[in-house]
Formats: C-alpha cells, sequence, structure tokens
C-alpha cells in the first residue's frame, strides 16, 4: 500500500495582512492542503485564530482546510468549525475525555476525523482509535508557537504508529507538525509519515512560497 505524499500549509506563517494571497499562492504553487491552527491560550501558550479565519479560507480556496483545534473542549466547538467550511478537524487525544465520541460528532458534521499525539504521548493512547479515523496526527514539536526545532525522538513515534495501522490493515493518513523542512522531511517520510505540515518552511521560505513546496517534495520525494 502506498498512500500520497501531501503537503499541508500552515497559515500560522502567513503574512495575514494579505491572507487570500498568501493561501491562493499556496494553491497555485502545489499546496494540497491548508492546514489552520486554532489555539486557545489554554491547551497551548498562545492564542491564534478561530471561525473568521477558517471562514475566510474557505472563500480562498478549494483546497481541504485541515483544521487543527489546539484547543480544551473541543467537543463544544465542532459543529460551528464544520459549519465555518472545514474539511478534517484534528483533536488532541490529551483533550478528549471521550475521543471516539468526539471522532464520531466530527463524522455526523460531514468532516473527516483525525486525532493529534503532543511529543510526550504515547502511541498507545491512540491504538483503539486507529480503525475509526482517517489522520493521525504526530506532533514533531510541543504545540504552540511556529518556527521550533524538531524533535527527533518522534520519528520513532511515527515508525511505531505506521507499524500499527499497517497490522489493522488501515492505510491511514499519517501526519507530522512542526520543524518540518527540507532536512526533516526526509526522515519523517523515510519513518512513515505521508502528509507533512510546513508553516515556516512554506511561508518563510526565502525564495518565496513556491520554492519553499517545491524544495520540501523533492527533499521527500528523495527517500520516500
Ligand atoms: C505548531 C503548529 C504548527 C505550526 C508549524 O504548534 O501546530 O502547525 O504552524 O510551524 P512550523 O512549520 O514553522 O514548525
Ligand atoms: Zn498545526
Amino acid at each position: 500500500m502506498s498512500l500520497p505524499l501531501r503537503i499541508s500549509a500552515s497559515i500560522l506563517s502567513a503574512d495575514f495582512a494579505c491572507l487570500g494571497d498568501q493561501i491562493a499562492a499556496a494553491e497555485v504553487a502545489g499546496a494540497d492542503w491548508i492546514h489552520i491552527d486554532v489555539m486557545d491560550g489554554s491547551f497551548v501558550p498562545d492564542i491564534s485564530y478561530g471561525l473568521p479565519i477558517i471562514r475566510a479560507a474557505r472563500r480562498c480556496t478549494t483546497l481541504p482546510l485541515d483544521v487543527h483545534l489546539m484547543i480544551v473542549h473541543p467537543e463544544r466547538h465542532i459543529a460551528s468549525v464544520a459549519a465555518a467550511g472545514a474539511t478534517i478537524i484534528t483533536v488532541h487525544v490529551e483533550t478528549c475525555q471521550h475521543l471516539s465520541r468526539v471522532v464520531q460528532q466530527i463524522r455526523e458534521e460531514g468532516c473527516q476525523p483525525a486525532v493529534a499525539l503532543n511529543p510526550h504521548t504515547p502511541v498507545v493512547m491512540v491504538e483503539e482509535m486507529l480503525p475509526l479515523v482517517d489522520m493521525v496526527l504526530v506532533m514533531t514539536v510541543n504545540p504552540g508557537y511556529p518556527g521550533q526545532r524538531f524533535l527527533p525522538q518522534t520519528l520513532r513515534k511515527i515508525e511505531r504508529i505506521r507499524m500499527m495501522a499497517r497490522a489493522a490493515w488501515r492505510d491511514l493518513d499519517l501526519q507530522v507538525d512542526g520543524g518540518i523542512g527540507p532536512s526533516t522531511a526526509p526522515q519523517v517520510v523515510a519513518h512513515g509519515a505521508n502528509v507533512l505540515v510546513a508553516g515556516s518552511a512554506i511561508f518563510g521560505a526565502p525564495d518565496g512560497i513556491r520554492a519553499g513546496i517545491e524544495s520540501l517534495r523533492t527533499a521527500s520525494m528523495a527517500i520516500g
């Protein structure tokens, strides 16, 4: 089984004075998804943005919107995030007391459910969820800020989740988020990731958005 490589451009590092142009530039440059980080200043230290930005992004692109909820009580917001235009909704296992219920709620709202693990959270926390979700997100930094250094100890987790998914005959999307760029992309792909979230490496790329996406893809293909 072979899953397509996907690049999800994280707008956390975009220029919000011209967000529509930045999203359009990522789309024409070949981004597969647009990643939207919702942060509440409680589950993670910083506050980012919420529903108005998801709605605005929905009007700017036809690409899937990959919404990453770094918030406590995500179950209270699934319906509004779905109505705002999310395609994929990712919730953290650390924030859900009844994870399978939240995943079911996401499906009932017509979105694709995914679950995320912080770097210190063991992989067994998602084992029972593998048949129920469309994607697992392994955080490769502690969530909260863009531009952090990739944590190499997460490579083993990526590999273990890919093995668990194969054992369950599940052709699951495995996403990584944090510190992903041309030097780390080949490592995560070699360990089984197929969806790469990147913010700084795309919107902060020295030679522009197109060059950022192209170098990520070229680096990933070299190994994957
Ligand atoms: C991190 C966020 C990421 C962030 C990644 O807390 O979840 O999506 O945008 O930023 P980079 O790619 O700069 O590490
Ligand atoms: Zn994210």
